[in-house]
């Protein structure tokens, strides 16, 4: 029996998880090799309010022992005014350090079904399938010393980068292998022409570039990054960059398909184990509304099936099923394309439609 925990958090986690693990439930009862159990626990404002702290030892633990972990979101306007150090948002940094889960994976695909739902022009929408490789439990979200100084005159803060060349390393080589599964074309982002990390990063990414001479590696500036996105997106293939340049970029790379409501990711750590949660939030606007879209907690799902259990087959299958809902004009309100004037379904009845159309 293999463990899933499921950690649905806040604003609309619970619901879109439901329907993930609905989902998972159906997919392993076709396939025998798969034999999950679920259990569920807390994370982000909802352990706040019921234990005191954002992520309990005990949670950690039980993660610890699982084979994956199923997260759906943290946050929400009523622990806003919070202190950084014990608010929700802390209980997902918090997981990620605790288990090492270094590497983070953020593909963003466009749905045929999908391009005119992008701000950009569908031809130049059209065709993108990329993957950010975002390194996960280092540079200036945990770098120390990390203060607010308000002893002098003044009040002063500080934040500090630090990576040393073995984190590095990993990740440019989880990027790489990525690449070479793919479209062999690696863009190692950074900001060298002004921080010595980024310095580091190049030399690094050089280096271990050495034992990947099939694939292609370009060195990119963030914030030209960011314009390229924009104007090219579809000469991107696997962009592998430092915890912060990856946040903004995989928001970015995600908005450009169309809705952050349909992009999954996975963060792993060595060893494999694997949490796979929704790039989007908590959007607390719509919570308990059955307004989410839960695509991309489904195929957060999908993504856990193929890294924690090889199950390439049943991930596929997944991935069909929504791709084939989506053809079939099936809209949450996030999806909605300009002009389409079909009635929206909520979250419940997307989880449906993705079940009928995997036979279930
Ligand atoms: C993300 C989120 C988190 C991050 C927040 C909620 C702490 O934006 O997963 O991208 O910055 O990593
Ligand atoms: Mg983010």
């Amino acid at each position: 029996m293999d463990r899933i925990v499921v950690l649905p958090g806040d604003g609309i986690g619970p619901e879109v998880t439901r329907q993930a693990q609905r989902v998972l439930e159906a997919v392993a009862g076709k396939h025998d090799i798969l034999n999950l159990k679920f259990e569920e626990a807390l994370i982000g404002g909802a352990s706040i309010d019921a234990k005191g702290t954002p992520l309990g030892d005990d949670v950690v633990e039980l993660c610890r022992e699982s084979r994956a972990i199923l997260l759906g979101a943290v946050g929400g306007p009523k622990w806003d005014d919070m202190p950084v150090d014990t608010r929700p948002e802390k209980g997902l940094l918090g997981i990620r350090k605790a288990l090492g889960l270094f590497a983070n994976l953020r593909p963003a695909q466009v749905f045929s079904a999908l391009k005119d739902a992008s701000s950009l022009r569908p031809e130049v929408v059209d065709g993108i399938d990329m993957l950010v490789v975002r390194e996960l439990t280092g540079g200036i979200y945990f770098g120390e010393p990390r203060e607010i100084d308000r002893s002098g005159p003044v009040r002063k803060a500080i934040n500090a980068m630090v990576y040393d060349e073995n984190e590095i390393a990993r990740i440019c080589r989880i990027a790489f292998e990525a690449a070479r599964g793919r479209r062999k074309h690696l863009t190692q982002v950074h900001k060298a022409n002004v921080l010595e990390v980024s310095q580091l990063w190049m030399e690094v990414c050089d280096e271990v570039a050495k034992d990947y001479p099939d694939v292609e590696l370009a060195h990119q500036l963030v914030d030209s990054c960011a314009m390229l996105l924009l104007k090219e997106p579809n000469r991107f293939d696997v962009i592998v960059t430092g915890n912060l340049f990856g946040d903004i970029l995989s928001d970015e790379a995600a908005m450009i398909t169309g809705s952050l409501g349909m992009l999954p990711s996975a963060s792993l750590a060595e060893g494999g184990l694997g949490l796979y949660e929704p790039v989007h939030g908590s959007a607390p606007d719509i919570a308990g509304q059955d307004l989410a879209n839960p695509l991309a907690a489904i195929m957060s799902a999908a993504m856990l099936l193929e890294h924690s259990f090889s199950a390439f087959d049943a991930a596929n299958e997944i991935r069909d099923a929504v791709s084939s809902v989506l053809d079939a004009g099936h809209r949450t309100g996030d999806i909605v394309l300009p002009g389409e004037d079909r009635p929206t379904i909520g979250c419940v009845e997307m989880g449906d439609k993705v079940l009928e159309a995997l036979g279930s």
